[in-house]
């Protein structure tokens, strides 16, 4: 924290903090210096797509990134820049969303993993926002790991290992959300999502009132379809229940849990 005055002064001593532990918020000697000690990051991955009247559109990859950022920087481990659009094809009839089709998922993935690789990582840890991703995700990781072996590596090469958590899979968070949520929880736009998103951009809150207060649920099929059985994006879901104050929790929750995971897979 620093409070400068008017005339350029710092009015209190400058309190030093640690530094973020982003890799686009750090130089190349800084990377140096981080593989030296460490050969583990942590990808945010997620989605851009809408998330019913009053979620952003970021909600899926901005929540991977705001639990991934904290523990990063809480726990002194580097975080990557957030792989921020996914599998959102169901979601095309809402303005806004965007979409990769899987096969150049995998191929963006595998060039991001075989660029840290080739720096020397040996440990990705993909913090997934968007359960629509989990599947591209896993044949992107064959892919990887296909790349690998292709590539010559054995031996007593170190083998390049990655790992997909989904945040609400993290130690206690659904527990988290089921008492902060017991009703409405459903299953996209969740309160908790909306609310872990609240708690990082407050200025980004939305008042919106839901009708029916409970959105339907149902099968997922084409995005045409979607639109017709969810016509406002909700599943099963009254995110207007989101808050500041949940989020915080949910948020600290991930982060305890994820610091835990994140150092034993580094270590493994
Ligand atoms: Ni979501």
């Amino acid at each position: 924290m620093t409070w400068r005055g008017g005339a350029g002064f710092y009015l209190i001593p400058f309190v030093e903090t640690a530094l973020p532990m982003q890799l686009h918020l750090s130089s190349w000697p800084e990377i140096e210096t981080y593989l030296a000690r460490s050969k583990a990051i942590l990808i945010p991955i997620g989605s851009t797509e809408q998330h019913g009247p009053n979620g952003l559109l970021g909600t899926d990859a901005l929540c991977a990134e705001i639990i991934g950022k904290r523990a990063g920087d809480e726990a002194g481990f580097l975080v990557g820049p957030t792989f921020n659009v996914g599998q959102a094809q169901h979601h095309m009839g809402f303005p806004g969303t965007i979409t990769l089709r899987p096969a150049t998922m995998i191929a963006a993935m595998t060039d991001w993993a075989q660029s840290l690789s080739h720096h020397g990582f040996e440990r990705i840890y993909w913090l997934n926002g968007h359960g629509g991703n989990v599947a591209t995700i896993n044949a992107a990781f064959a892919e990887i790991y296909h790349s690998v072996s292709f590539g010559g590596e054995g031996g007593n090469h170190p083998k390049l290992r990655c790992l997909l958590r989904n945040w609400w899979e993290l130690s206690g968070v659904m527990d988290t959300c089921r008492q902060l949520f017991p009703v409405g929880e459903g299953s996209h736009a969740t309160p908790s999502e909306v609310s872990v998103t609240y708690f990082a951009y407050p200025e980004a809150q939305k008042s919106v009132a839901m009708t029916p207060k409970i959105a339907p649920n149902g099968p997922i099929y084409d995005a045409d379809d979607y639109r017709r059985r969810f016509p406002d994006g909700r599943i099963g879901s009254d995110p207007s229940q989101a808050n500041v104050a949940a989020g915080e929790k949910i948020v600290r929750m991930a982060v305890k849990a994820l610091i835990r995971e994140f150092q034993h897979f580094a270590a493994a």
